[in-house]
C-alpha cells in the first residue's frame, strides 16, 4: 500500500463534491444525496456499502456517464465534461472505468485482443497529447506490453485474444473488461465490483494483481465492493456509504480496528470470524435504519 499523496502535498487527481443524483419517477429516487471525497495520485480507494446504496451511481458520475442533478467532479483541478456520443479528447481517456456487468462492455463482435488493443492505443494518443502539453503521461517509465501479454497479466491464456467475448465466462470477460482498462494506461480507475463475478479463491488474488498493476503505472484506483473482507487487503482508505451518504471514511485499519457508525460495525459483524474471509450481506435486514449522519476520521 501507498503513503497517500495527501500526506505529501500533491494535488488530488479526483474531487467529487456534493453530488446529489436523483432519478426520475413518482417521486424522484434520491440515490446520492451530498457526497464529496478526493482521491490522490496513486492511491487505492475502497468505496463500500450494501447493495442499491448509490456506488455505480457515484460511479458513472466520476467517469462522466452520468450527470448529477447537483454538485461538481473536478478531474485534475477542471469539471469534467459529460461523456458524449463524440470520441473522447485524449485528455480525458486517463479516466477509465470496469463495470459491473462487464457482458454490457464488451463488443461481442470483436476479438477480445483487438479490444484490449484499443486500451493500448488510447494509452499511445494520451502519451503523445501529454508530450504536446510538456507533461508525463502516467505509466510513461514503464515497458508496453501487448495485448496477449496482458491478458496473461490479468490471469488468462494468450489465445484468448483470438476469441470473442461470448466464449468467456463472467468472471473471465471481468478480467478482460479490466485488462483493457490498465492498458489505457489510466491516472484514474473507478472499478464498480470489478472482482464480483469471480469465485472466492480468485477474487483475492485478482484484487491483488489489479491493485498491484495500478500502482505499478501510477494509477489512481477507487475499488467499488461490497466485500470489505478483500477491500482491506487492497485499500489505503476505505469509504462507507448508507443510503445515498457516505456515513463514514478513514485508512484502512482505522475503519477496521475502530469503526465508529453502527452500519460499519453491522458490516464488519456480518464477516465471519477468525479468517475474515466471508462476504458482506447483500442489504441490511429488513426494517434496520442506521443514522446517516457522516463521521470523518
Ligand atoms: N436508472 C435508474 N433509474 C431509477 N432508479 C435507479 C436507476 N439506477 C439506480 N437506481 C436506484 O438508485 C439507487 C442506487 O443504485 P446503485 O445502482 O447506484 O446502487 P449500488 O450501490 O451500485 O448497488 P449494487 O451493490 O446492488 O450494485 C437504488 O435505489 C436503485 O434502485
Ligand atoms: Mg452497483
Amino acid at each position: 500500500m501507498t503513503e497517500p499523496a495527501k500526506a505529501t502535498g500533491a494535488e488530488p487527481i479526483l474531487e467529487v463534491r456534493d453530488i446529489v443524483v436523483d432519478y426520475p419517477g413518482h417521486p424522484p429516487v434520491r440515490a446520492v444525496d451530498g457526497v464529496s471525497f478526493e482521491l490522490y495520485p496513486g492511491e487505492v480507494v475502497g468505496l463500500v456499502g450494501e447493495s442499491g446504496c448509490g456506488k455505480s451511481t457515484m460511479a458513472r458520475v466520476i467517469t462522466g456517464l452520468l450527470k448529477p442533478t447537483k454538485g461538481e467532479v473536478l478531474y485534475r483541478g477542471e469539471p469534467l465534461p459529460p461523456l458524449t456520443a463524440r470520441r473522447r479528447s485524449p485528455k480525458y481517456t486517463g479516466i477509465q472505468m470496469v463495470f459491473q456487468d462487464p457482458s454490457s462492455s464488451l463488443n461481442p463482435r470483436r476479438r477480445v485482443g483487438s479490444q484490449v488493443e484499443d486500451g493500448l492505443q488510447a494509452a499511445r494518443a494520451r502519451a503523445a497529447y501529454e508530450t504536446e502539453e510538456g507533461g508525463v503521461a502516467v505509466g510513461a517509465g514503464v515497458k508496453e506490453l501487448t495485448a496477449s501479454q496482458w491478458l496473461q497479466r490479468i490471469g488468462l491464456s494468450a489465445q484468448a485474444a483470438g476469441r470473442y467475448p461470448q466464449s468467456f465466462s463472467g468472471g473471465q470477460r471481468q478480467r478482460i473488461a479490466t485488462a483493457r482498462a490498465l492498458a489505457a494506461r489510466p491516472s484514474l480507475l473507478v472499478g464498480d465490483e470489478p472482482i464480483s463475478a469471480l469465485d472466492a479463491s480468485t477474487q483475492a488474488r485478482v484484487a491483488g494483481l489489479m491493485c498491484q498493476l495500478a500502482l505499478e503505472q501510477g494509477t489512481s484506483l477507487l475499488f467499488i465492493s461490497h466485500d470489505l473482507s478483500i477491500v482491506r487487503l487492497i485499500a489505503d482508505r476505505i469509504i462507507v456509504m448508507y443510503a445515498g451518504r457516505v456515513v463514514e471514511r478513514g485508512r484502512t485499519d482505522q475503519v477496521w480496528n475502530d469503526p465508529r457508525h453502527p452500519y460499519t460495525k453491522a458490516l464488519l459483524g456480518a464477516i465471519p470470524a477468525p479468517d475474515g474471509s466471508g462476504r458482506m450481506p447483500v442489504a441490511t435486514p429488513t426494517g434496520t435504519v442506521y443514522p446517516r449522519d457522516e463521521i470523518s476520521h
